[in-house]
């Protein structure tokens, strides 16, 4: 078996797969989120390490599964994430995470600084929740804390330093940082020195099929682990998801519906540029890459929506009070724009709305608006590539809100295109088990590993009226965020 540790922002997921791609045990455990102001999102490294140590204990003690017989293990993270730690690698603060939207000037300043040059040598722009502008955010903010900054890591990074020992960060998450130079897949000497970043910060890049070392045994004792199995350095989750769903020859494209909402595409080559519209990442199988747009509130506007008004209602049951309303939810309509943008709009200012509330609406209407919203958002990301000529003819569903019985459905009717599901798993667990049976060379390749590893389930069509009912409102959704944005 190998085990895919999928480490998300509101919980982390460890599963157990078998030779042939079979989802033999999984394990989940959640932990905070730590929001001090609007705008600002963080969480404590080590509540991400105690998260996976336990449900990989919980795993071990609960499945039929021996300690030996986990032969390798890799990671899918949440991106971009601010993770500082000293010399002795202990944390120095929460991490700061990628839905943190406190750097607008900080983005600016490095603008400033480098011009189109950046645009250049990352493939993007500079926006709030990327790692560079918080890191000069804590330079300006916390200079004292600063100083003792040793090394700077990503979140899955984090969790492998503690498990192995060893501190790595991989390329699709390198890139995440906007530290990376896109041409020589190095950190940049430039960027390093413009922001007073010392080269030791940065850990060496590896591949995310690279072994790094083995459980440790403080780790083994901790999770019944055995210290033979094999670790390897993973991948951003956007990346371990894109292998997760397949999405690894060209002309692919996916949907992710986690906390964060993502249109994704395969990019065969790594001088693609969409001037910062877009981002450009590395992928999990090496020397591949990916675009995509990133909402920052899908399934976290669901999940705002049910804490704040329906807190009694299990998360799954809300299907069920969106399925009562008619699509389009009566013309009531949501923006999700809840810590504000990135994409279509990098705007860390706007916030959500509801409009064209009638007093005949129930909560099923407000539930169904939000995932709508949700979807218009994702129709708004599709279109940046429509507009480049990308013919969006298919997509694979992706992260756990893709397990509705009802938002694949809307998505498909939004982007007008069919939207395939996944059997088993949402995406970037299976992607981070396929990186460790790849690593440990169960398989040559990924494409192999795919044929074994990736199933596709239900598709969902668009249906006919549905997609006339959304052509119809799109055009006044779009009118909102410019209306909204007059409240910044
Ligand atoms: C991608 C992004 C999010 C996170 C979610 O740029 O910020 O999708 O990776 O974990």
């Amino acid at each position: 078996y190998v085990l895919g540790i999928d480490l998300g922002t509101s919980a982390v997921k460890v599963s157990a797969v078998d030779h042939v791609g079979r989802l033999a045990a999984q394990a989940i455990r959640h932990y905070p989120l730590i929001q001090p102001k609007p705008g600002y999102n963080e969480q404590n490294p080590d509540d991400w390490v105690k998260g996976t140590e336990a449900a990989i204990h919980y795993l071990m003690k609960n499945s039929q599964l021996q300690p030996e017989s986990i032969q390798g293990l890799s990671y899918s993270g949440q991106m971009h994430g601010l993770v500082l730690l000293d010399r002795n690698y202990q944390p120095l603060r929460s991490a700061i995470l990628w839905n943190d939207t406190r750097t607008t000037q900080q983005c600016h300043e490095i603008m400033d600084k480098m011009g189109q040059s950046f645009i250049k040598i990352t493939h993007n722009q500079p926006l709030a929740g990327f790692t560079l502008p918080k890191i000069m955010w804590v330079q300006e903010n916390q200079p004292k804390l600063w100083q003792r900054v040793a090394y700077i890591c990503q979140p899955k990074d984090y969790v492998r330093l503690k498990m192995t020992d060893q501190l790595n960060v991989d390329y699709s998450d390198a890139t995440g940082t906007i530290m990376l130079n896109m041409r020589t897949q190095q950190w940049d000497p430039k960027i390093l020195k413009t922001f007073h970043i010392s080269r030791s910060m940065c850990p060496p890049l590896v591949d995310s099929t690279s072994y790094v070392g083995n459980v440790s045994e403080a780790c083994a004792k901790l999770t019944g682990l055995s210290t033979k199995a094999k670790v390897f350095a993973g991948a951003a989750d956007n990346a371990a998801g894109a292998v997760g769903s397949g999405i690894i020859k060209p002309g692919m494209m996916s949907t992710s519906l986690g906390t964060s909402g993502v249109v994704l595409k395969y990019e065969p080559d790594k001088n693609v540029n969409y001037q910062g519209q877009l981002q450009c990442e590395d992928g999990a199988i090496p020397k591949t890459y990916y675009s995509m747009g990133v909402t920052l509130s899908a399934g976290e506007s669901l999940r705002w929506f049910r804490n704040t008004f329906l807190k009694h209602e299990p998360m799954k049951d809300l299907d069920k009070l969106a399925m009562k309303a008619p699509v389009g939810s009566n013309r009531l309509l949501f923006t999700p724009y809840l810590v504000g943008e990135r994409a279509p709009y990098a705007d860390t200012r706007i916030r959500g709305s509801f409009i064209g509330v009638d007093a005949t609406d129930n909560v099923g209407d407000f539930v169904r608006a939000v995932m709508e919203g949700v979807g218009f958002s994702f129709r708004d990301l599709a279109n940046i590539y429509r507009k480049r000529g990308t013919h969006v003819k298919s997509v694979v569903a992706i992260g756990g809100g893709s397990r509705s019985p009802l938002w694949p459905q809307i998505e498909a009717d939004m982007l007008n295109t069919n939207v395939y599901k996944l059997i088993n798993e949402q995406g970037p667990g299976i992607g981070a088990a396929m990186i460790a049976a790849v690593g440990l060379g169960w398989f040559p390749d990924f494409q192999k590993c795919a044929k074994k590893f990736v199933h596709f389930g239900e598709v969902y069509r668009p249906r006919y009226n549905n997609v006339k009912i959304y052509n119809h409102l799109y055009p006044v959704y779009h009118q909102i965020y410019k209306q909204t944005a007059l409240l910044n």
